[in-house]
């Protein structure tokens, strides 16, 4: 009778799994709500405008097409290359986690 392996913790140098959730810009901590707010609002329009009032999209810049997604309505989810690492939270596109 063969025993599975234990699964591997996700290891990563950028984050520790608990910041998976809810982040949309891993680099600077900013939340996809505060995005979504100010997209509903009106007072911002573009991922320049995003970057200046927030920051986010300042850091790798690997978030910019997620925000990209938010200013047009999508959730910044979007299960490619860039989107959050659902081992550790890291953008996929630099995560250096085992679950990647
Ligand atoms: S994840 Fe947003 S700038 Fe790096």
């Amino acid at each position: 009778m063969k025993t599975q392996a234990p699964p591997l913790i996700p290891t990563c140098r950028f984050a520790s799994a608990g910041e998976v959730g809810g982040v949309l810009c891993h680099c600077t901590g900013v939340a996809e709500s505060s995005v979504h707010a100010m997209v509903q609002s009106g007072g911002v329009k573009t991922v320049e405008e995003v970057m200046t009032k927030t920051g986010a999209g300042t850091g790798c810049g690997a978030c910019r097409c997620r925000i990209n997604r938010v200013l047009d309505g999508l959730p910044a989810a979007c299960g490619g290359r860039f989107d959050l690492c659902g081992g550790c939270g890291c953008i996929s596109a630099i995560c250096q986690c085992e679950a990647a």
